[in-house]
């Protein structure tokens, strides 16, 4: 028997780490004009539960194109870097990633990233059972702020799924490349997963759904707000928005306030006026063109060399490595 455990949690972030940076966030957000919060606050228990629950709605095509593109590609992935080690940020259930995890035979260890501890444990109970000889080392960690990773064997993979890079602002997301390019080495790459640009109503019915799941999923950040900082949201007077907006190429998610009402945020000492009709952004979905992003990624040192897309070209998934000076 190994005497390797097959599952480490650790939390980088102290325990109160989320408070003050929710805190902050908040007090921020929404004493400003436009208000707005960073979508990483939907994800409690129940916002990763919502998120899996979108991932299966008929509107909502990214996940089904990355994993058309993850089942072809994945022998071919597993060749081309050699990965012993599988980092993935923001992994959420890992779901789609064990069509990596089935073509990389010589993986010594598998280290998912994720702000929701929730999450990680629901994904390892999975993984356990259809991995077991796989060495796991969740971190549950905020991957914008600087990542301290387990030392385990090279080369390293680092996989950044779902089109989760496209919720970052683009300066948020300069910044992160230049970290991601940081944690890798010569023969270490980054596999990329982006949404692409396409028609306008296509991409609105993904983020505003016949059942309304996407709409729960945006007013849950409200619900944790109310639950961590004693605030007084009442979900029913907002509404769901989404729209495309063409020069930014970008889907934003808003909570628009039905009534002119004020909300209590005790923990804040903080009360916070809306008007009726005033919007609150809560999130942005960019989507991208191959051109932006060989340019985003070139500059932060890493040099595109594969890029593939789904049959209906609606997503594409990318392998980089650092540049060559
Ligand atoms: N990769 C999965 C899940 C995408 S949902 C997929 O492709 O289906 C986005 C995930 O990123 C969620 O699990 C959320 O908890 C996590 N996340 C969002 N912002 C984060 C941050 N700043 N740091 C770490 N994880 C984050
Ligand atoms: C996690 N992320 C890539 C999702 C997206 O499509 O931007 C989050 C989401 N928001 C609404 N629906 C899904």
């Amino acid at each position: 028997m190994s005497t390797n455990p097959p599952f480490q949690l650790t939390r980088t972030l102290p325990e109160d780490a989320t408070d003050a940076a929710l805190r902050s966030d908040v007090l921020h957000g929404l004493t400003r004009s436009p208000k707005t919060l960073p979508p990483k606050w939907f994800y409690d228990a129940r916002g990763s539960e919502l998120f899996d629950e979108i991932t299966t709605l008929e509107e909502y095509y990214p996940t089904r194109a990355e994993r058309e593109i993850l089942v072809a590609r994945a022998p071919e992935i597993a060749a081309a870097t050699g990965a012993r080690t599988l980092v993935e940020l923001g992994s959420g259930s890992s779901d789609k990633t064990r069509h990596l995890l089935e073509s990389f035979a010589d993986l010594a260890a598998y280290v998912p990233v994720d702000v929701s501890e929730s999450a990680l444990r629901g994904a390892a109970r999975t993984l356990r059972a259809e991995h077991p000889g796989l060495a796991v080392h969740a971190l549950v960690a905020d991957f914008t702020r600087g990542l301290d990773l387990p030392a385990t064997p090279g080369p390293r993979l680092v996989a950044f799924l779902g089109g989760t890079i496209g919720n970052l602002l683009p300066d948020e997301r300069a910044a992160f490349l230049k970290a991601v390019r940081e944690l890798l080495s010569p023969g270490d790459f980054l596999l990329l997963g982006t949404d692409l640009v396409k028609d306008e109503s296509t991409l609105i019915a993904a983020y505003d759904d016949a059942a309304g799941v996407t709409a729960a999923f945006n007013k849950n950040v409200l619900s944790v707000v109310n639950r961590e900082l004693g605030a007084d949201f009442d979900p029913g007077a907002f509404e769901h928005v989404a729209l495309w907006d063409p020069r930014e190429e970008w889907i934003e998610m808003r909570l628009r306030s039905t009534v002119p009402q004020t909300v209590k945020i005790p923990a804040l000492d903080l009360a916070v006026d809306f008007e009726a009709g005033e919007e609150l952004r809560t999130e942005v979905s960019a989507k991208f063109r191959q051109e932006r992003v060989r340019e985003e990624l070139g500059a932060a040192g890493l040099e595109l060399t594969r890029w593939w897309t789904d049959e209906a070209g609606r997503f594409a998934l990318s392998l980089s490595t650092p540049a060559t000076a």
